[in-house]
């Protein structure tokens, strides 16, 4: 007996009375914790970095569109820390967050320390044998373990950015996170005055951050001295040695609230504000971050989005509603962020353990979601994309019609488009066997209506077809 729909009237963005004007840098800086969760970081680090950058700006007394540039390179500067996350994971065969976040607390550019933190960090757990073949793997690698991960780090990290419409300096500086004044850095080489200015400041206060987050404020201190003149512009450690003791800095980055902290400190008159496309731009730049994650989803988010707006459309919903739905698609996985690549890509069958990591992800999309207003409309249905009718499905174990027509779509739409692309265990299957699979589990998993929609849609623009011939991204 097929569960009973709940159809619920859909109310639009405009009619809701708490969606009054809203500052892009409010938006930004709740989307930064998935950057956060993708780095290994603490919560919240994208915006104590960009708390930092603000007051070493004020100290520099740099002009309002610099400071501006750096509010958003600070925010976003992670916008490419997924791509080479999958890379990371199989060099070190380790968790990747756990790598990211501890390679910020290493001299990375000496030899000695970076052999170190190889031996103790790679295929931890494993013999002595597989540890010691991870190690001459990174060794066999360095060049790429250095110079390449950095720069599809960096570079993605810019193109999304200016994606996104922030000015070329932004981009600029998020290009150029990782050289050091001496020229040790990465991936250029860049050495003193030829580093964007915004870059300098970003990169010492993404290190401070981590700094006085784990060790405290004198550790952070020590740190800047010690790589004054070799990581960082000396002008710049001798601005956050002025401020480093003074009770409104510390007051800033110890404040519980930091989002808020940050918003008091965007240049007055550089705010910019939502509107539908932003909203637009910000899901679709999101929605390569999280596919980027995973070699084999790299057009997973955009496919459900698609197939998701075809069965709404079918259906019979409005426009704007199947709008809505469509950034739920693209924004429906974004909880991968948080999830290990050792268990996203791992080629056999999960563990129990890794099952319940990999079930974390959609509690991370609704939590991340709720912290935008606009993204907070869905973050329940999108979140809900592993739900079945029959109560099989995670993370919250709804049943029937318990299931919102727009969760019920998505979970079709994400079936779909993950049966036809290629898996590390099998290849994407034909439009045959992913509709027989669908169809098998109408009544049961999915919902019948939905179901019926789909099969209607995809015989309407010979969706198989689409999805294989979509450009690589
Ligand atoms: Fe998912
Ligand atoms: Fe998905």
């Amino acid at each position: 007996m097929p569960a009973p729909l709940k159809k619920q009237p859909y109310v639009a963005p405009g009619e809701c009375a708490n969606d009054s004007a809203i500052r892009l840098s409010e938006v930004i800086s709740a989307m930064s914790y998935a950057l956060d969760l993708v780095g290994g970081h603490r919560e919240n680090h994208a915006v104590r970095t960009a708390i930092i950058g603000q007051h070493l700006a004020m100290q520099l007394k740099l002009d309002t569109d610099t400071q501006s540039a750096l509010f958003y390179a600070a925010l976003l500067k992670d916008l490419g820390c997924s791509s080479n996350a999958a890379r990371m994971c199989s060099l070190f065969q380790a968790d990747e967050r756990k790598i990211k976040h501890d390679i910020r607390l290493i001299d990375w550019t000496s030899q000695l320390t970076t052999a170190r933190f190889s031996m103790s960090n790679a295929r931890r757990g494993g013999s002595f044998t597989e540890r010691l073949k991870a190690v001459l793997g990174i060794a066999v690698n360095k060049e790429e373990a250095s110079r390449g991960l950095i720069n599809v780090r960096c570079q993605r990290g810019a193109d999304i950015t200016s994606m996104l419409g922030f000015p070329q300096q932004t981009a600029d500086a998020i290009l150029a996170l990782d050289e050091h004044w001496n020229g040790n850095g990465q991936p250029l080489g860049l050495s003193g005055s030829s580093i964007p200015l915004v870059a300098r400041i970003c990169s010492l206060s993404q290190t401070l951050e981590v700094f006085i987050t784990e060790h405290g404020i004198d550790a952070a201190c020590r740190v800047a001295t010690q790589r004054r003149g070799k990581w960082f512009d000396p002008e710049i450690v001798s601005a956050f040695s002025a401020i480093a003791r003074a009770p409104e800095f510390l007051a800033a980055i110890h404040h519980t609230d930091s989002r808020q902290v940050l918003q008091s400190l965007e240049p007055h008159n550089q705010v910019r504000w939502v509107d539908e496309e932003k909203y637009d731009r910000v899901a679709l730049a999101f929605s390569q971050v999280i596919d980027a994650k995973s070699p084999w989803t790299l057009r997973h988010s955009e496919g459900v989005a698609m197939i998701a707006v075809g069965i709404a459309d079918t259906l019979g919903l409005s426009s704007v509603h199947a709008k809505e739905i469509h950034r739920a698609g693209l924004l429906h996985d974004i909880g991968k962020l948080g999830v290990s690549n050792l268990v996203l890509d791992k080629p056999g069958k999960l563990t129990d353990e890794e099952f319940s990591q990999m079930q974390s992800h959609t509690r991370y999309t609704q939590s991340l979601l709720k912290r935008v207003s606009v993204f907070e409309r869905f973050a329940d249905y999108a979140s809900a994309h592993h739900e079945r009718l029959d109560g099989t499905g995670y993370h919250r174990g709804l049943k029937g019609g318990e299931i919102t027509l727009e969760a019920r779509i998505l979970a079709v739409a994400d079936v779909c488009e993950a049966l036809t692309a290629d898996r590390p265990y099998r290849e994407g299957m034909s439009a045959e066997q992913t509709l027989a699979i669908i169809t098998a589990d109408s009544g049961s998993a999915f919902c019948p209506e939905v179901v019926e929609a789909f099969a209607h849609y995809q015989d309407s623009c010979n969706l198989f077809e689409q999805l294989k011939n979509r450009p690589a991204p």
